[in-house]
């Protein structure tokens, strides 16, 4: 029924004392979030020299308030709205069998709503918002990212009124420094976010098995973690629709292969 990269991988994985699944924008695709890099995916829509750099964020605040704007709402309100899918709560599940540590270049808090112990966010994430030294200041709910999505909403329908993008992302970011806010996000030419990141490599070189979930493996340093990891002496596995990294590779969608993959490894997983 299932095949032999299937078969070995479910083994490599009950046998494993310790495992780390890195994940990818890819293992949130089936909740609603677009990824980077695919056909339809974010950065084809938006430019990331521009959207992907504080300092392209805040010319764009300056000079084109209105695709800021519709860029923050095409983000922002996947987000607001995702719940875990299969794929998430699977890897949850995990936790009852073996040491599992999550890394994920995600920013969207599901691994964590699933029920995931250990998570590693080397992205940061848009849930917590910092001040200029990285303290973290608050945190954000879901509930009040629809909040920031119906302001930023209302400021899309009245460019005119050039106050509303400000007042809507005011609980999430303020544009004017000093005093400023943002959120714990890492973007491009960042350092990766602490102590996630020194977490992250030391999980790599200490797991047996590490599986890569719904990641193109593209964006440095972060994509190391899976060489790292083999370096280290760990199998590793690949899930997503292409083939790709991993010793082993399973293709198809992270919330039909992982459910799968973690019921044949622990038998009595549901
Ligand atoms: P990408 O968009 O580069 O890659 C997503 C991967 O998920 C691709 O390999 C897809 O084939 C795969 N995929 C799509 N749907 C899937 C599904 N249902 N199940 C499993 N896999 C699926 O996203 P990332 O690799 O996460 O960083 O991108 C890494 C970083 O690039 C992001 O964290 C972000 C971005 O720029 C920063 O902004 C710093």
């Amino acid at each position: 029924m299932f095949s032999e990269d299937f078969n070995e991988a479910a083994s490599w994985l009950a046998s494993a004392k310790r495992v780390v699944v890195f994940t990818g924008a890819g293992v949130s695709a089936e909740s609603g979030i677009p990824t980077f890099r695919d056909a339809v995916g974010f950065w084809s829509r938006f430019t990331p020299e521009t959207f992907a750099t504080w300092q392209g964020l805040l010319d764009t605040a300056n000079t084109q308030p209105a695709e800021l704007t519709r860029f923050l709402i095409a983000l922002l309100e996947p987000i607001a709205a995702a719940r875990p899918n299969p794929a998430h709560l699977a890897i949850a599940e995990m936790d009852k069998h073996a040491s599992v540590t999550v890394i994920t270049q995600n920013v969207d808090g599901l691994h964590q709503d699933a029920g995931s112990g250990r998570v590693l966010e080397v992205h940061g994430s848009l849930l917590e918002v910092v001040d200029q030294e990285q303290r973290r200041i608050r945190n954000l709910t879901r509930a009040d990212l629809v909040k920031i999505v119906r302001r930023l909403q209302r400021a899309e329908a009245h460019p005119e009124k050039k106050d509303l993008l400000a007042w809507a992302i005011r609980p999430l970011a303020s544009l004017t420094p000093p005093g400023g806010y943002r959120p714990r996000i890492v973007l491009f030419g960042d350092q990766m976010a602490e102590p996630d990141w020194s977490e992250a490599l030391q999980a790599a070189e200490e797991c047996d098995c590490f599986l890569t979930v719904g990641t193109s493996g593209t964006v440095m340093p972060a994509a190391w973690l899976p060489s790292r990891a083999r370096v280290a002496g760990a199998m590793v596995i690949g899930v997503g629709p292409e083939s790709g990294v991993g010793d082993t590779c399973l293709q198809g969608q992270a919330g039909e292969i992982m459910p799968k993959l973690v019921q044949a490894a622990f038998s009595d997983a549901t």
